[in-house]
């Protein structure tokens, strides 16, 4: 089992972008053309993948990120140590404000890595994308 405070290891990482990368090809993008994969890894052990999947209604449009953390929960997990984005940018591009908020329910402090066209990558943590975030403590 993995804690959602524990660091991925090199193996993990390239698993993580490389799932991230594979699931992106699946996106539904027809109206931003904008393909995103995500792949958390999860307390089990095990990877889930998700990419965006948008609506003509625009606005229910579902990230990546999003997409794969409830793949997961739906799994039974219940932690997530890392998450690897990988959009088709020139620089690496973190998540946005509603799935930093939605990751930070199953890891506030999870590895996040970024990745996109080029070599270029970010390595960080959530609480460093979310700091003084709204939690489950916050309700106490
Ligand atoms: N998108 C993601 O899937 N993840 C992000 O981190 C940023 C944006 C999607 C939403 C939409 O389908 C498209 O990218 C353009 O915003």
């Amino acid at each position: 089992m993995l804690s959602a405070t524990m660091h991925p290891t090199p193996v993990q990482r390239r698993r993580l972008a490389a799932a991230a990368r594979r699931v992106a090809q699946a996106a539904y993008a027809p109206y931003s053309k904008f393909r995103v994969g995500a792949a958390v890894l999860a307390g089990s052990g095990r990877i889930y993948t998700g990419c965006n999947v948008e609506n003509a209604s625009y606005g229910l449009s579902i990230c990546a990120e999003r997409a794969a953390v409830f793949k997961a929960v739906a799994a039974g997990e219940r932690t997530i140590a890392a998450l690897a984005v990988r959009t088709p940018t020139r620089k690496p591009t973190p998540p946005c404000g509603a799935c930093r908020q939605v990751l930070h329910e199953f890891g506030p402090a999870m590895t996040v890595i970024c990745a996109c066209r080029s070599r270029g990558r970010i390595e960080t943590t959530l609480d460093r994308l979310l700091p003084a975030a709204f939690g489950r403590k916050s309700l106490r």
